[in-house]
């Protein structure tokens, strides 16, 4: 075998849907040392990762945890975790990550029923009422961004009309937490996961969770304590044993318990990063991260549209984070995406589906949701898009950006006062 040289990715600006790039700090703190899973230590680093996260998830829900996986686990766990075989669960899908949660719905043998949206647009809450009623759903599975259209659904009554109805909400927000308003409590959804890679500053391999009480009782009455560590003391719940052992969410949370059932061996350094990141948009404070997005987000798509080119979707129930825009036409959209990686090492994405090599979609997030990076991509897909022979306004984009950035910042200044 020849030699394998050492590590050394190229540097790249991540402007894509995620990943993007980490945070420093992030990638600082999983550069520390191990300690054991039960040392005090580690489990008073479990302890502050729950509290943090209750922060970012704005619950006060105990069981507010990581799952050691990328953000499609978490989505297992949870969907695993809450379905028993023959349960009607609604999936309102409005993009490919809908397909992915009736997709998971289906391998935990629920009873499935779509209803879906045109790509580019959201669900009004009367829409889902209305299937409620109809189907009369156990669980209704929703995503909050769905990356796939950069459409962001609105949440707020959702919950309220899950409760109506004696339903459980789950929502994805991998792509949207942090970046986008998300309100667990006051929204009243039961459980929520999300990743790291997207507005969140981190690399993708940890999902955090929070579950709320009613959701609780729906996961213990599944519960059933492995052999080998359960106890005289532990009797199976009623319900019946969820599918998978690595994503039991009710082993994961006697795991994060004061009793410390061993499950898993956490994953020490994910634990760290993912520990790291909610302390940065802690410490930066929700609003304040949401702003950022917003005012980033909002300069991108005023760039785009200064250039002349066209937005996808609804504008108005845009994710904060991520921007659809449609590929000019007699333009090769991959070569593109191509010339900036290899000219400008700027990474943008495609899209999936019906949207493929339609539209490209550019992100501005977590530590990326900057007004550097704004300029940096505008000014290189601008001079990109000329070589490839699109017919583009010249010298507006960057101007255009900077506006939204020096209002934005006006009105913090203001705000500070
Ligand atoms: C909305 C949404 N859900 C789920 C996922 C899956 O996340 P992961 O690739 O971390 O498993 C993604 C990834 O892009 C996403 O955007």
């Amino acid at each position: 075998m020849p030699a394998v040289p050492d590590l050394n990715p190229p540097a790249r600006l991540l402007m894509g849907p995620g990943p993007i790039n980490a945070d420093p700090r992030v990638l600082r703190a999983m550069a520390t040392p191990l300690v054991g899973q039960f040392d005090p230590s580690m489990t008073s680093l479990m302890g502050e990762t729950m509290a943090l996260y209750r922060e970012v998830f704005r619950t006060r829900n105990r069981w507010t945890l990581l799952v050691d996986a990328t953000a499609r686990g978490g989505i297992e766990a949870a969907l695993v975790s809450l379905i028993e075989p023959g349960d009607r669960v609604l999936v309102p899908i409005f993009g490919r990550f809908g397909h992915l949660l009736a997709e998971i719905c289906r391998r935990c043998e629920a009873d499935v029923v779509e209803i879906e949206t045109e790509w580019g647009k959201v669900f009004d809450p009367a829409q889902i009422e209305d299937a409620v009623r109809r189907h009369r759903p156990k669980l209704i599975a929703i995503c909050h961004g769905d990356t796939s259209t950069t459409m962001l659904q609105p949440l707020a009554e959702i919950g309220a009309i899950a409760r109506r109805h004696d339903a459980l909400v789950y929502v994805d927000t991998t792509a949207s937490l942090g970046g986008n308003d998300l309100r667990t409590d006051d929204w009243h959804l039961d459980v929520v996961t999300a990743g790291l890679q997207k507005c969140l500053s981190g690399p993708s391999g940890s999902a955090p969770i929070t579950i709320g009480e009613r959701a609780e009782a729906a996961i213990y009455r599944r519960r059933h304590v492995e052999a080998g560590i359960a106890t005289s003391a532990d009797r199976a719940g009623p319900g019946v044993r969820i599918r998978s052992n690595y994503f039991d969410l009710a082993m994961v949370m006697d795991y994060w318990s004061e009793k410390r059932l061993n499950h898993h061996t956490e994953a020490t350094t994910m634990l760290y990063g993912a520990r790291e990141c909610a302390r940065i948009l802690v410490d930066e404070g929700l609003d304040a991260a949401i702003a950022r997005h917003k005012a980033a987000g909002d300069a991108m798509a005023e760039g785009l549209l200064a250039m002349g080119l066209r937005l996808f979707g609804e504008r108005a129930n845009k994710m904060a984070n991520v921007v659809g825009v449609y590929v000019p036409e007699g333009v090769s959209g991959d070569a593109v995406r191509g010339n900036l990686l290899s000219d400008f090492a700027i990474e943008i994405g495609t899209s999936f589906g019906p949207l493929h090599g339609k539209i490209w979609r550019i992100g501005t997030m977590g530590y990326n949701a900057r007004k550097d990076c704004v300029l940096t991509t505008l000014a290189a897909l601008e001079n990109v898009l000329l070589v490839n022979g699109a017919r583009i306004a010249t010298g507006q984009a960057v101007p255009a950006a900077l506006k939204i950035f020096r209002i934005a910042e006006e009105k913090r200044a203001k705000a500070a006062e």
